[in-house]
């Protein structure tokens, strides 16, 4: 993304802050274990509406101020940069991101109480961060103006997500192309992944493979830990220590997806180890599909949330009853979610962008399920699991955990499956399976 898509970000925030104060921060650096460090990845506010990807860095919008951005950055350090990498610097940064005024990051408490002093009405999202959240409280409790001198009382603390989530939740065509090009990519590599698989693999071999394939198509990370679930595993929602050998016979759910420039995607596949899907296997899969097809169909611009949902669900609890595991009236079960939850406990669909579970609201102010609009992107994933040992359930289908999921775009007069490229047709699936040997 170039420097103008951020500036021209932060111009329509500005407008939104009504003269206010704007704080934001990347996120802290977080520990592993002893002195290693998870992977730094910036907030997704701040990278946002500033562009900058490094650690330790702070921003401050007042858009009525003579410097309405200014920028914190770590300083140069040619000791520490030998060590730890290469650093934009104070100098610099104001140039190359088009900052008013750029400080060291030490410099940020004097900075903000200084400004305090010019306007006492600040916005800051509070809970993301619990470090920084107690600088800011703290700043705030030991401020204390001089009225005299024309200092601001301080005056109220709002949080900056509700004027930023609405602006992230539609998406530019910049934003497009990015998470085209990045659901593409994530869509090959599950491809790459049915086809090396087999039964006797190692779960994590498969995982190796997936994220291999994020990595070489340029994703710069995962959207989030991949879940790579066997068998009776992929009854597990968030099933995540992948170590489990594949077994013939058995399912292979993947749900992973890369990042590109800190966008995410989020794919979900489930396909057989040994290439063939059983007979009921196959049933429960063409449900699932069936019902994920219904929900696509659905989107385009004013349709609810809650529609697309309904789309899907009528379509699962359907199947469900045609193969007896349901029993009842259409209707009464679908308007009652404890009666299929057993089968189907999740939702539908998430905005998906910067975050996998991305910002923005699900419903309006009366409580009322939101429309799509233009721009939006939303996932599409209905699944169903039968964990085993329920009597009440025929043997064929004991531990069979099926989600199918894409990332669909609201166009101006429908939708755009972004990751249509990943095959989900039962004989697609067949074909593809085994069919490259490592
Ligand atoms: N991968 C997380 C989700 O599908 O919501
Ligand atoms: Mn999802
Ligand atoms: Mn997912």
């Amino acid at each position: 993304m170039t420097q103008e898509i951020f500036a021209k970000r932060r111009k329509e925030l500005f407008e939104k802050l009504n003269g206010g104060m704007a704080v934001l921060f990347a996120a802290p650096v977080a520990t592993r274990n002893n002195d290693v460090h998870y992977e730094f990845r910036s907030s997704s506010d701040f990278y946002y509406l500033t562009g900058f990807r490094e650690e330790e860095a702070a921003a401050i919008f007042l858009p009525n101020d003579e410097k309405p951005y200014r920028l914190f950055v770590m300083p140069k350090n040619p000791e520490r940069e030998m060590w730890e990498g290469r650093r934009t610097g104070v100098e610099k940064a104001k140039s190359l991101y088009q900052a008013d005024e750029t400080y060291a990051i030490e410099q940020f408490s004097e900075i903000f109480s200084t400004l305090l002093k010019k306007n006492g009405r600040l916005y800051y999202t509070l809970g993301d961060f619990p470090g920084q959240d107690e600088m800011i409280l703290n700043l705030l409790k030991n401020y204390s103006p001089n009225p005299r001198a024309g200092d601001k009382i301080f005056e109220s603390l709002s949080s900056l997500a509700p004027l930023v989530s609405p602006m992230r939740k539609k998406k530019s065509i910049e934003e497009i192309e990015l998470m085209r090009k990045n659901c593409q990519n994530s869509g090959l590599a599950h491809q790459k992944a049915m086809e090396i698989t087999q039964p006797g693999m190692y779960e994590y071999q498969i995982e190796a493979e997936i994220e291999k394939w994020f990595r070489f198509g340029g994703a710069d990370d995962l959207a989030y830990a991949s879940i790579v679930a066997g068998g009776e595993n992929a009854t597990i929602l968030h099933y995540k220590t992948n170590r489990d050998q594949l077994k013939d016979g058995d399912l292979l759910l993947i749900d992973a997806g890369g990042e590109m420039d800190l966008y995410a995607s989020d794919i979900t596949r489930t396909f057989p180890v040994n290439g063939r899907f059983t007979e009921a296997q196959k049933k429960i899969y063409s449900i699932v599909l069936d019902a994920q097809k219904a929900a696509i169909l659905a989107v385009k611009p004013g349709v609810r949330f809650l529609d697309v949902h309904n789309a899907a669900t009528e379509v699962l609890v359907k199947g469900l009853m045609g193969l007896g595991l349901l029993k009842g009236d259409l209707k009464e079960i679908m308007s009652d979610r404890s009666k299929y939850a057993k089968f189907y406990p999740h939702n539908t669909s998430h905005w998906l962008g910067m975050d996998v579970h991305d910002c923005g609201a699900y419903f309006d102010e009366n409580k009322n399920s939101i429309t799509l609009e233009e721009g939006n992107v939303l996932t599409i994933e209905p699944g169903i699991y039968i964990p085993s040992d329920q009597n009440d359930v025929p043997k064929e289908y004991w531990g069979i955990g099926i989600r199918i999921e894409d990332d669909i775009l609201v166009t101006a007069n429908g939708h755009e499956n972004l990751t249509a490229n990943c095959p989900k047709e039962i004989a697609e699936i067949e074909a593809i399976v085994g069919s490259r040997k490592t």
